[in-house]
This record gives C-alpha cells, sequence and structure tokens, in this order.
C-alpha cells in the first residue's frame, strides 16, 4: 500500500474512491460541503434517504455522482460534531478502511485526516489514518493454499488536505506512520506464524534480514557462548527442546556515538508448553504467540531504521523453547543466572522471567539510557486488566510517565501496577536466593519483582502484554502491540517527536 499527502480539490480529484466524513444528523464536513454543491446537492439526497446513520464508522458507498472526478464516493460516518475525538477517528477510519477492502477502487483519497480531532495535531491525525488502514489490511494467508477473499484492489492512499500547502510536519508523520505500519506488519506476521516454523534460529534469521536491509549491527549469541557467559537461567529453559537457543543483539545507531541507547527486550519463547510443570491442552496453540515481545521489538526497530529515526536502539532477544522431556528442568531445580544470583525453579511454566533475568543482566553491558523489556509474561495481567491495557512496571516514575503518555499518544496504552517492596516476600525460597514464582496473590507484580532483582542498575520498565499480544476466538491472530507504542516512545524520548 502505498501512502502519500496531497493538497487537492475533492471536486477534482480523479481518484477510485472519494471519501467523506458526515457527521450524525447530516452535518457535512467542509470537504464534503464542496463536493455535494459540485454535485448539486446529490450527497445530501442520500443522506436524507437515512441510509447513513452517522455513528462513528458507518459507511454508504454512491457510485457515478455527478459533477465529480471521482468514480466513487464513499460517505463516512464521524459521529457527534462534539463527541469528535480519538475514539470516533479511529473508528471512522478504520470503518473506511474496511470498506475500502470490499471494493474495486485500485486507489482512493481520503478526507478524513483533514477534520480537527480534539487536543490531537495535524501529525497525530496522519499517523493514526495511515496505522488504521495499514492494520485493516494486513492479512496472513502465506500458509493457505487458496487465498480467499482474493487480495482487495487498491494499492494507493491519498490523504487530502483541501485547503493550504503540505506541511512538513504532516510529511514526516506519514513517513514516521508508513515505517511504523511496516515494523507492525512485521510483528504480526512473525507472532502469527507456527512454532514449527517460527522458531529461536528462525527469528535469529530474521534479524540477519533486517541487519542486511538497514545495515544493523547483529550478534547471535549461541548455546556456547551462554554457557561461557554463566547464563544458567536462560539455559534452564531450553534444556527439554531439540531446538538451540539464541540471543539476538541486534542494534540501530542513528545518533551520536556518545548517546547511550535504549535497549529494548523482548521474551521469544516460540513455544511455552509449560515444560515439566505441563500446562494444560485447552488453547495451548496460542503459545505459539509467547515470542510476540520479541516480535514487537523487532518490529520496532524495523520501523525505526526504515524511517532512518536519529536515536540509538538495541534489540535484545533471548529465545528459546519451553519443552518438557528427558533433559528438562524439573521443579525444585536450582540454577545460578548470569548476575550471579541463585534462583529456585518452583514451576517450570514461569519460564519467561528466566530468559529475561539474564538478558537484562546482559544488557547492562551496553550501559543503556534506559531498558524496556516487552513479555507475554502471566496470564494474571490478563485477569489483572483484559485485553485493552498492557501492564506497566518501572523503577523509575519518570520513566514509567514518560512510557504512559506515548501509549496514549499512539493509542496502545498501558495502566501502571505496582512494584512495592512489600510483595518481594512472595519470591521467598527455602533453598535459592529466590523462587522463580510467588503463589496465586498479584501474580502479574510478583513476576515483574522478580525482574526488579536483575534491574537494580538500570532504569527498567516492564511491559506485561499478554493480554494484549494477540487476540483468542474467531479473530485469532497477533495485534503487534506494543509496536506503536514503542516507537513513539523512543521518537519522544529522544525529542525527535
Ligand atoms: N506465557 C505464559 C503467560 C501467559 C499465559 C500469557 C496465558 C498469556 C496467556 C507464561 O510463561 C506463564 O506460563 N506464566 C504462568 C506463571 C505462573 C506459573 C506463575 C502463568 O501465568 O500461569
Ligand atoms: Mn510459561
Ligand atoms: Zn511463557
Amino acid at each position: 500500500m502505498e501512502f502519500s499527502i496531497k493538497s487537492v480539490s475533492p471536486v477534482l480529484a480523479r481518484t477510485g474512491c472519494l471519501v467523506l466524513g458526515v457527521h450524525t444528523g447530516g452535518e457535512l464536513t467542509r470537504a464534503t460541503r464542496l463536493a455535494d454543491r459540485a454535485a448539486r446537492g446529490a450527497l445530501h439526497e442520500a443522506l436524507a434517504q437515512g441510509d447513513l446513520s452517522g455513528k462513528a464508522g458507518s459507511t454508504l458507498l454512491l457510485r457515478r455522482v455527478p459533477g465529480l472526478a471521482a468514480e466513487r464516493v464513499l460517505l463516512v460516518g464521524l459521529g457527534e460534531r462534539k463527541d469528535f475525538a480519538e475514539p470516533a477517528y479511529r473508528d471512522a477510519m478504520r470503518g473506511a478502511a474496511n470498506a475500502l477492502k470490499e471494493i474495486g477502487a485500485k486507489d482512493a483519497t481520503l478526507y478524513l485526516a483533514e477534520e480537527k480531532v480534539a487536543h490531537r495535531s495535524a501529525a497525530w491525525g496522519v499517523r493514526h489514518a495511515v496505522l488504521a488502514v495499514s492494520d485493516a489490511f494486513y492479512r496472513f494467508d502465506q500458509l493457505k493454499t487458496q487465498k480467499k477473499p482474493p487480495a482487495p484492489a487498491l494499492g494507493a492512499v491519498t490523504l487530502a488536505v483541501s485547503a493550504g500547502p503540505v506541511t512538513q510536519q504532516a510529511q514526516g508523520a506519514l513517513k514516521e506512520a508508513v515505517a511504523t505500519a511496516e515494523g507492525a506488519a512485521l510483528a504480526r506476521t512473525l507472532g502469527n506464524l507456527p512454532s514449527n516454523i517460527c522458531t529461536p534460529s528462525y527469528l535469529a534469521e530474521e534479524a540477519k534480514k533486517l541487519a542486511r536491509h538497514y545495515k544493523l549491527k547483529l550478534e547471535v549469541l549461541g548455546r556456547r557462548d551462554m554457557v561461557k557467559l554463566g547464563m544458567g537461567a536462560l539455559l534452564s529453559v531450553t534444556k527439554g527442546s531439540h531446538q538451540p537457543p539464541k540471543l539476538i543483539v541486534l542494534r540501530y545507531a542513528g545518533a551520536a556515538k556518545s548517546k547511550k541507547p535504549v535497549v529494548l527486550v523482548g521474551k521469544g519463547i516460540t513455544f511455552d508448553t509449560g515444560g515439566i510443570s505441563l500446562k494444560s491442552a485447552g488453547e495451548m496453540d496460542e503459545m505459539k504467540f509467547d515470542m510476540s515481545g520479541a516480535a514487537s521489538v523487532l518490529g520496532a526497530m524495523r520501523a525505526l531504521a526504515g524511517m532512518k529515526a536519529s536515536v540509538n536502539v538495541i534489540a535484545l532477544v533471548p529465545t528459546c523453547e519451553n519443552m518438557p522431556g528427558g533433559g528438562a528442568s524439573k521443579p525444585g531445580d536450582v540454577v545460578t543466572t548470569l548476575s550471579g544470583q541463585t534462583v529456585e525453579i518452583l514451576n517450570t511454566d514461569a519460564e519467561g522471567r528466566l530468559i529475561l533475568c539474564d538478558a537484562l543482566t546482559y544488557a547492562e553491558r551496553f550501559e543503556p539510557e534506559v531498558v524496556i523489556d516487552v513479555a507475554t509474561l502471566t496470564g494474571a495481567c490478563v485477569v489483572a486488566l483484559g485485553h485493552v491495557a498492557t501492564g506497566l512496571f518501572a523503577n523509575d516514575q519518570r520513566l514509567a510517565d514518560e512510557i504512559r503518555e506515548a501509549g496514549d499518544d499512539a493509542w496502545d496504552r498501558v495502566w501502571q501496577m505496582p512494584l512495592w517492596d512489600d510483595y518481594q516476600e512472595q519470591l521467598r525460597s527455602n533453598f535459592a536466593d529466590m523462587a522463580n514464582i510467588g503463589g496465586r496473590p498479584a501474580g502479574s507484580v510478583t513476576a515483574a519483582c522478580f525482574l526488579s532483582r536483575f534491574t537494580k542498575k538500570l532504569r527498567w520498565a516492564h511491559l506485561d502484554i499478554a493480554g494484549t499480544a494477540w487476540k483468542s476466538g474467531r479473530e485469532k491472530g497477533s495485534t503487534a502491540r506494543p509496536v506503536p507504542l514503542l516507537v513513539r516512545f523512543v521518537l519522544r524520548h529522544a525529542h525527535v517527536k
């Protein structure tokens, strides 16, 4: 999909589909009014028939409207004028995109991005337009031999501004959003791929492709390197698997060497059976998504490198399978982590924190500005926050605030959870420095508390995406969250905006 921004009149735009906004009660936007006048009231007439509710995201397709150069007109409901804020804008964009999938237009010109959204800039409008349309057009059918339905015809989308020159900010926002959408698509595809294809080695190969294409520095550590370093926690998780583990280190340097990097750590369990503490069979297939943290940091890297952002970022991906087997770790086993601290593995299904703790210790060597880990870490986080907010934990409140604001900006929202010392005692062990589980109460908090014991030297935040990284049921599939949040955070943090 090609995106562009143009200053063009809705009357003269030669396009497969002219997309125009209408508020509830038939109130037309500026562009819609202009088009209606040229069409001698044809749009107004169609609306008067009551065929468009005006609810945000509702649509009505008209063909052969006289007086307009466009082949079709798609009227899109924007909801009440006074309620025109973020949710209505997103719904309208999504509604328009879904309608565009169903028609034969090869290109479309959208006049929705020129509508002022309360408290949001024009750049924000452009970013969300691109992301909403890209999201709606994402397909994952590479494993189907018969592609049904056939791919939509739409190849180009123009975001129209009908007055004044196209600003540099709008062009910048477009470039950022197109790259973010590409990063999100990569994350989604990696998430959707099954574990027999998307193995730790496959993720390493994907990192190699990114490195080659965007000229990034790549290092991939294997089992022998991990043994030499003393990553006893990461190694304990991979023991039952026939797939070799990897630690991927991918670096993008877009700013001066003197600028300390942001390090993004992504949990890369390509399949989580639970190990000897075996999971039950129901929905176990969804544990192929347990590498969504890894996918999101690789997606964010692709986005930032693709837009040539002037930032320094390092992606760190510990990746392996969690399998039962004759060689697997067993409940009660004690391992020594890279930090030197010992852990009693009371439950082999609490494996994410075991691979992350060694990666977080490894992150210290990059002298990072901040470290953010992203992980499908706990079912308890899904119980706490459902599928709406990602769980946020941080040992630095300013960092937490920045992440929350970036999430609001990107409509990829987080909710902060406590990381108080009071919870730490739940991790007590009789046999090692700590246990890897803290019992049922506050399961997502004790998981974060476990990680906090390995990040004392870092400005660090943890995102638990167990409820937000994928959808279940009929719509089963990766969401690419939190790619938009990560990209926005890194840019805002570096004041690139
Ligand atoms: N990958 C899972 C977390 C998960 C479960 C995410 C379900 C999304 C949906 C993680 O490795 C895990 O198994 N966590 C355990 C921890 C428990 C043993 C302390 C959990 O949440 O049950
Ligand atoms: Mn698990
Ligand atoms: Zn897991």
